[in-house]
């Protein structure tokens, strides 16, 4: 077993955990402590971890199937490469203020969990700090799983038992319509989920939204985004949200299902990097019931 120590991060969430190295976890005893820890406190902070691109990839198997958003885009002969989350472009140098990349890291400082536009959508993001600013650059994240516990009933009955409709392009169109229009982010047809996750572990139910929803059942779309709007404006005040401040070899794991995340700025002439891994939910972790009975599929 790992021998741990957990500091809380917040009143209502998150949890620093001490005296791990995530590179030498072990499938078992070792990980399933890990992974409890996980259901239980939505958000996990190791900091000061010497975790290679391998060793992130293999933490993340531990969790379930790794999410591949470029699968086909890659060429038969090219490998996957853990993502990276930077402002380095491939030629070493910065992505300037109006690039389409660096808007694609904008549309990253709205409120939002990975990947709800995906069929699978992800369960957990594995960010390792790999390059630090000088200030600014700072992940905050929201506990839903909280917020929904003390929302009051006038606000969860406008989406309780109601589908909610993602997708891609849809973030990204409040950033840039040239932004909305890349071809990557028209990959996957909507999709559709419940309002609230269910942690098939605990019980405990989290309301399930992102910068990356559209629409809500029986509404139109201007109506949901009035209601999408306050229900994320109750889910991000100050009680919810821990905001963690990068060093390098900081690692943080947290749960899509009841936490959002989102950027804040950083001065954009210096790089910042994080790598990135994304875990998809699997039927294990209540993907199934989250598929809204409306879709006859
Ligand atoms: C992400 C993300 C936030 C950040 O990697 O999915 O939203 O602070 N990152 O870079
Ligand atoms: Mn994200």
């Amino acid at each position: 077993m790992i021998d741990q120590r957990t500091i809380p991060l917040t009143e209502n969430f998150g949890v620093e955990v001490q005296g791990v190295q995530l590179g030498q976890i072990k499938a078992g005893a070792e990980f399933d402590q890990l992974r409890s820890m996980f259901e239980e406190h939505s958000a996990l902070l190791f900091r000061a971890q010497d975790i290679d691109d391998e060793q992130h990839l293999a933490l993340g198997k531990l969790f379930g199937p790794i999410e591949d958003r470029l699968a086909d885009e890659r060429k038969p002969d090219e490998a996957y490469v853990v993502p990276r989350v930077s402002n380095v472009l491939k030629d070493g140098t910065l992505s300037g203020e109006m690039d389409l990349h660096t808007l694609h890291l904008k549309a990253n400082m709205m409120w939002h969990a990975d990947s709800t536009f995906m069929p699978n959508p992800a369960l957990t993001n594995i960010l390792v700090s790999r390059v630090t600013t000088s200030h600014g650059g700072a992940t905050e994240f929201a506990s839903t799983r909280a917020a929904w516990s003390q929302m009051p009933k006038a606000l969860k009955v406008k989406i309780e038992g109601r589908g909610i409709w993602h997708k891609y392009s849809h973030s990204r169109a409040r950033i840039s319509p040239e932004l909305a229009a890349l071809p990557m982010f028209h990959k996957w047809p909507d999709q559709h989920w419940n309002a609230v996750w269910k942690n098939p572990s605990n019980g405990r139910e989290a309301l399930y939204i992102a910068s990356h929803a559209f629409k809500i059942d029986g509404y139109n779309e201007a109506e949901s985004q009035v209601i999408l709007d306050e229900l994320m404006a109750f889910c991000t005040q100050p009680q919810f949200v821990y905001r963690h401040e990068w060093s390098v070899g900081d690692v943080l794991i947290w749960d899509q299902r009841a936490v959002l995340h989102r950027a804040t700025p950083w001065p954009q002439n210096e790089p910042r990097t994080l790598t990135s891994i994304c875990v998809s939910t699997t039927d294990r972790d209540g993907l199934s019931l989250m598929r809204h009975q409306s879709d006859a599929n």
